[in-house]
Formats: C-alpha cells, structure tokens, sequence
C-alpha cells in the first residue's frame, strides 16, 4: 500500500501547533504501520526575519520564530514557500490559513493537486457571496473537488504547543476520511472526536469569534462572571440557531462537543479576539479610541483576528434575510466593532433589541 503524503497549508501559531501533532504521527507511522510518509512538507507564506527567511529559519531550527516561538514542531516539517511545490505529490491536504486568504490559495490550487486527495480544513471563518454564505471547508470541496473534512475545538495554539491536554472535534461527511484524519492528529495529549457534521463544527468554530469579542468588551468594562456568563450563554443561542437555521443538518449534540461549547469557554477567556475587543475597551475609554486593525498590529506580531472580519461577514447575511433582530447579540456586537455603537451596549443588547421591536 502506497503511503500518505501530508501536506500542510499554512504556518502560523495554530498551523504550527497542529503540525507538531502531525509531525508526532507520521515519524510514528513511518517507523510502524507505515500508513503516512514522514517528511511533511508546511506552506509558509514567506517573509523576512532580520536578514533571514522564515523557511530558512523554520528548516534549520524546526521553530517558528515569529508565529509559536519556543515550540520545536518537528524534524520532519520540511518549510517551502511554494504552495504548488507544497502539494505536489500530495495526497492528504491540511487547509489552517486565517479565513481571508483561503479562497486566493484555492485559486492557485484549482486543478493542480491529487484528484484522489483528501483535506482537511483547520480555518475558522466563512465568505460571504451574492448566493449566500459559503464554509471554507465548501470552498476547498468546490474549487478542488476532493472531500473536505473539519477539525474545530478549543485549542489555544501556544498550549497545545506545549503539550498541554485539549480535545479537538473532526466534522466528517465520508466515515473513512474522518478516521484518517483521527489517526493523523490524535496524541496522548490531544484527543479527537468524531461527529458525521461538517457544517455544524464549522459553524460553532467560525461563530464563537464574534462572541470572543463581546466577551472582551464585557472584560474591558471590568463586569464580572455572572455578565460574562450571560453573554457566553447568549451567544452560544444565537451560534446554534444561525448555524441551523443556514444549514438544516446540523445537530444539536455538536454544540456539546470540543468544538462547541467547550471552544467558546476557551476562547472567551484565552484567545486574541477576547485580549484586542478589552483593549478596544480601554482605549476607547481612555477617550484615545483604536481602530481594531492598529490593536490587531499592536498586540499581536503578525497573527489575525478573525471575529472582526467574521462578524461584518454574518452581520451582511443577517441584514439581507432581515434576522437581524432575532441576532441581537451579533448585532450589537457588530455595532460596537464598527463605531455605531459604544462597548456598553455589549451588557445592553437585549434592551436595545426590546426597545426596536
Ligand atoms: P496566525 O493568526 O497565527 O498567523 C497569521 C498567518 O497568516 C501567518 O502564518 C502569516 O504568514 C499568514 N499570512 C499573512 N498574510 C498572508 C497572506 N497574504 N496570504 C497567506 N497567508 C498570510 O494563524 P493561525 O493561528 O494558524 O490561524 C489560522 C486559522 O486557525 C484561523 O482561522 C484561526 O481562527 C484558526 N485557529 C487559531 C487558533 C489559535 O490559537 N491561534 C486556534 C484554533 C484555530
Ligand atoms: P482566537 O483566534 O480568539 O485566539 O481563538 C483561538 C481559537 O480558535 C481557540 O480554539
């Protein structure tokens, strides 16, 4: 039996956690089943570090400097700053861009990888188009016409690059490809369930952005846990209802798993869009107000927001179907990022949406 050829697309701070773990596996397979090939190669987008490139340095010290620095990711990652190199051979494809810069990969793809490939896409985040909303993993399937499984939980990169315990959910659509998958990113420290759905793992990864954010207002105007809980609460509603009212088959039951309620806990208290929505807090109330994309700049070396970007994204579909009032979280949420609003209607949304009824 012919081995598997990993190829990894993208090479940031979650791209490179996750890589560790399948950087773990395919040294084990080589060396055992021989189901997966050892070297896996990682497509950077290249940039300069002092006088060096970031592949360079990544090759040399199996470190990302600027992105998960102080995590050895493996030996066996081999860096390359050509995507179509990247995937060429390759018959097992890991998508984990930020969501805006998935569907130029995708371009640059169509008709140049394995017709018997699979994927997996690790990107939380959605396009919107005329027709409607599209999932990443929708535009990996259509643009290359290969299966697109989902990996979504709550995985802080920094710790699961430290190994620390965490559990992660695969979204399947054909069994064989979700187990695959489950043996390439499974270790004693991170563990994998699978659920036969898709658009409802990506939904609750991609939604629980636009809730981070209002969790960090509501830590920026310094409310304690009974507020943050409400609005997590909240939030997690309006996650379900949106994802299963855009997409029918979605399941209740996923909203339990890794990578609904428990990435929303995480990601409330751990992520980036948490830490940029408190400092837009406090400089707006230090009456010296920042746009997000200069705390994005200040605060987080390179890595992107993605709940901004996401939240004008889900706000233009709710306006288009006129939902918006039964979103009102979101909506507020979507007021306050673009300046319509101040961040104390974050604790006001329910009233500001009674009082428009
Ligand atoms: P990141 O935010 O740490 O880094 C940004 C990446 O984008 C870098 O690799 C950078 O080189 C790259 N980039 C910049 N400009 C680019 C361009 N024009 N084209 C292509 N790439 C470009 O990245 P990440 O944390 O790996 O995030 C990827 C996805 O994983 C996101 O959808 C995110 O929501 C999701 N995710 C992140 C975490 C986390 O803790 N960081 C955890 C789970 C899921
Ligand atoms: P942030 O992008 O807000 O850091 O969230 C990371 C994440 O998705 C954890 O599961």
């Amino acid at each position: 039996l012919e081995r598997h050829q990993v190829a990894f697309i993208g090479s940031g701070a979650w791209a490179c956690a996750a890589a560790k773990l399948v950087a773990r596996n395919c040294q084990l397979s080589s060396e055992s089943t021989g189901e997966f090939e050892k070297a896996v190669r990682m497509w950077v987008y290249e940039e300069q570090i002092g006088d060096r490139k970031l592949t360079d340095i990544i090759n040399e010290r199996h470190e990302n400097v600027k992105y998960l620095p102080g995590v050895n990711i493996g030996d066996n990652i081999v860096a390359c700053p050509d995507l179509l190199e990247t995937v060429q051979g390759a018959d097992v494809l890991v998508f984990c861009t930020p969501h805006q810069f998935t569907r130029d990969i995708c371009r640059q793809l169509r008709g140049n990888v394995n017709l018997d490939a699979v994927a997996i896409s690790l990107t939380k985040g959605m396009r919107v188009r005329a027709e409607g909303p599209q999932l990443i993993s929708e535009m990996v399937r259509k643009n290359l016409n290969i299966d697109c499984s989902v990996l979504m939980g709550a995985n802080i990169a920094k710790d699961i690059g430290n190994e620390e315990l965490s559990e992660a959910t695969i979204g399947y659509a054909v069994p064989a490809n979700g187990e695959l998958f489950k043996r390439l990113f499974e270790t004693p420290y991170f563990y994998v369930q699978l659920v036969p759905d898709i658009a409802g793992a990506e939904m609750a990864g991609t939604l629980k952005n636009i809730v981070a954010l209002a969790a960090g207002f509501v830590d920026g105007l310094q409310k304690g846990p009974n507020t943050k809980a409400a609005i997590m609460r909240a939030g997690l509603n309006e996650m379900r209802s949106l994802a299963e009212r855009i997409y029918p088959t979605v399941r209740d039951n996923t909203f339990f798993e890794s990578c609904g309620v428990a990435d929303l806990i995480a990601t409330c208290y751990g992520g980036r869009n948490r830490l940029v929505a408190e400092a837009y807090v406090h400089a707006y109330q230090s009456g010296s107000p920042k746009c997000f994309d200069i705390l994005e700049a200040e605060l987080l070396a390179g890595q992107k927001l993605q709940g901004v970007l996401t939240s004008d994204e889900v706000q233009s579909i709710l306006q288009v179907r006129g939902w918006e009032a039964d979103y009102p979280l979101f909506t507020a949420v979507n007021g306050i990022i673009n300046g319509l609003l101040p961040p104390t209607a974050i604790t006001e949304y329910k009233s500001a949406a009674i009082t428009s009824q």
